[in-house]
């Protein structure tokens, strides 16, 4: 890669006690190096179980690597920062907050002044079409416009780097190529520096610029692949490109794999 890498991981391994006493310890990740270029949008595929998470969790500064280094901007992470956003699967708004002020939690928290985050507030809700809902309390929200509103409040406090684990996971088909449009359409805005957890292959496809694919555990980069598809891209296009359609194959093949030796594994 040419440019400076904005977040990385060198050769990083983490591991968890076993389950109970006495029991081997179960090593999540070996050897792991990833880097992301400022304004990169990379997905990160695997299959469950493989360490997808914990690389989030790490590059967040929730873990700390048994070995290996964590780097921003060639500086070493010790723990978490306003500079790295995270979206999780599950929207976790509070119930008990609006659309508005679930957005604005983080800013006012740290006891900003209203008029220094109202107007990007306002920015945000509109880029994610809850203009007309910020009043509205999660429970009357759907599941998209949920993750819609978790978005908004990720995107608000304007981090350079969004780590996003599986975040359209839970959404329905249609909703969630909706999310999927919506993401790069503010991503192309803001260039943040994405790096997005999908088991998915469709949506690696879609969204990346660069896609990782893990091997199972414990999990290392097993693939790298750049992306050809220019942007704006459209699914139309897309599934009838022949690319598309020779890297599908490609990397269904490699997450088969996978698949099958951690199926053996909790087998044998
Ligand atoms: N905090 C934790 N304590 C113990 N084990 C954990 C913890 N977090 C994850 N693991 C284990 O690490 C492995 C990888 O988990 P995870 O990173 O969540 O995978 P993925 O996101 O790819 O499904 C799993 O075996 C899981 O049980
Ligand atoms: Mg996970």
């Amino acid at each position: 890669m040419s440019r400076v890498a904005r977040i990385a991981l060198n050769r990083v391994s983490l591991r968890f006690p076993g389950p109970t006493a006495g029991s081997p310890d179960n090593q999540v990740l070996s050897d792991v190096s990833l880097a992301l270029a400022d304004g990169e949008f990379v997905c990160l595929l695997g299959s469950s179980g493989c360490g997808k998470s914990s690389i989030l969790n790490l590059l967040a500064g929730f873990e700390r690597p048994d070995q290996g280094e964590l780097r921003l901007d060639g500086r070493p992470i010790y723990g978490p920062g306003p500079e790295r956003g995270m979206v999780f699967q599950q929207p976790t708004l509070f119930p008990w907050l609006s659309v508005r002020d679930n957005v604005t939690f983080g800013p006012r928290m740290a006891g900003q002044s209203a008029d220094r985050y109202q107007a990007d507030a306002d920015r945000f809700l509109r880029l994610v079409g809850l203009q007309d809902f910020a009043s509205h309390f999660p429970w009357q929200l759907s599941g998209g416009m949920r993750q819609r509103a978790a978005l908004a409040r990720a995107w608000l406090p304007k981090p350079e780097i969004l780590l996003m684990d599986e975040p359209f996971g839970a959404l329905d088909a249609q909703t969630r190529l909706a999310m999927q449009e919506l993401l790069t359409h503010i991503w192309q805005t803001t260039r943040t520096t994405i790096l997005f957890v999908t088991h998915d292959v469709d949506e690696a496809l879609f969204l990346a610029d660069r896609v990782l694919i893990m091997s199972a555990s414990p999990g290392t980069i097993r693939e790298e692949l750049q992306l050809p598809f220019e942007r704006p891209r459209s699914l139309e296009d897309l599934v009838t490109d022949p690319d598309y359609g020779q890297l599908k194959r490609s990397i269904l093949h490699v997450v088969r794999e996978e698949v099958a030796k951690s199926l053996n594994s909790v087998i044998a």
